[in-house]
């Protein structure tokens, strides 16, 4: 069974004491929810901080996120972070996020480059695909765009890899894809990933409609944007996500 994964991205939010608020928040509750996997993706310049609180390796099931980096290792490229300073503090990093296709101008040759990049630094990239509009021929478009961002990866890269399906029309719209739907796109998704690889809906998950989505069988789990900034909404997702897996084994069991 594929571990359930929260993923919390702040995106450009927070003070300092807010990321404190927030790391010490999920880290204190983080022991009791031992069957899914939470990962913070805060700013880049509180991921140093945030890392001193959950350093790498230290929790089974707690991790860091960076929301972005570029592909080279060093060099002059004023204002990014690259793969090896992402993997001294983290071991995750989204890749793709519509937010960096969009507003920044991020091309799919650079989106290739930063996913080799990432497997290549032992990072587990967060892959965010989905479609610009509402109801537009969206399965077959998000194969293809993820046949050519994984043409170089490996069966074990594939394996490890996290998809987040995010419809760009639903991020921070309060309108959410119907579950059902976005289980079609999973499953269609999967068919080109493997068995083993977690795929991820994102797009104005609450603690509302988190269920809704955590029951399907092809998502498992979330990427959360907005409800990642407050505690407990955040916390009661990571709870809602847990207990799925708790009764899916009592289920079993019966
Ligand atoms: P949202 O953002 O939950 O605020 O819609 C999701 C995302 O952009 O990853």
């Amino acid at each position: 069974m594929r571990t359930p994964l929260i993923a919390g991205n702040w995106k450009m939010n927070t003070t300092l004491a807010d990321a404190h608020v927030l790391a010490n928040g999920v880290k204190t509750h983080a022991e009791h929810l031992e069957h899914i996997e939470i990962v913070l993706c805060p700013p880049s310049i509180w991921l140093t901080e945030v890392a001193h609180m959950i350093p790498s390796g230290h929790f089974r099931n707690l991790k860091v996120g960076a929301q972005n980096m570029y592909c080279a290792d060093s060099g002059a490229f004023t204002g990014e972070i690259s793969p090896v300073m992402v993997k001294s503090v983290a071991e995750y990093v989204i890749i793709g996020h519509s937010e960096r296709t969009h507003i920044f101008g991020e091309k799919l040759p650079l989106l290739v480059n930063k996913m080799r990049a990432a497997f290549d630094h032992g990072l587990t990239p967060i892959l965010c695909i989905g479609e610009d509009t509402k109801g537009s021929e969206s399965k077959r478009h998000l194969v293809h765009l993820l046949n050519h961002l994984l043409v170089e990866a490996s069966v074990a890269e594939i394996e490890r890899l996290v998809v987040a399906y995010e419809p760009v029309w639903a991020i921070g719209s309060g309108t959410p894809a119907a579950p059902d739907y976005a289980e079609e796109v999973a499953a269609t998704l999967r068919q080109v990933l493997t068995a083993k690889t977690r795929i991820l809906y994102g797009g104005s998950v609450s603690d509302e409609n988190a269920p809704l989505f955590l029951r399907q069988p092809n998502i498992d789990g979330l990427l959360v944007g907005g409800m990642s900034l407050t505690l407990k909404p955040f916390l009661s997702i990571c709870k809602m996500a847990d207990d799925a897996v708790i009764s899916h084994k009592t289920k079993q069991r019966l």
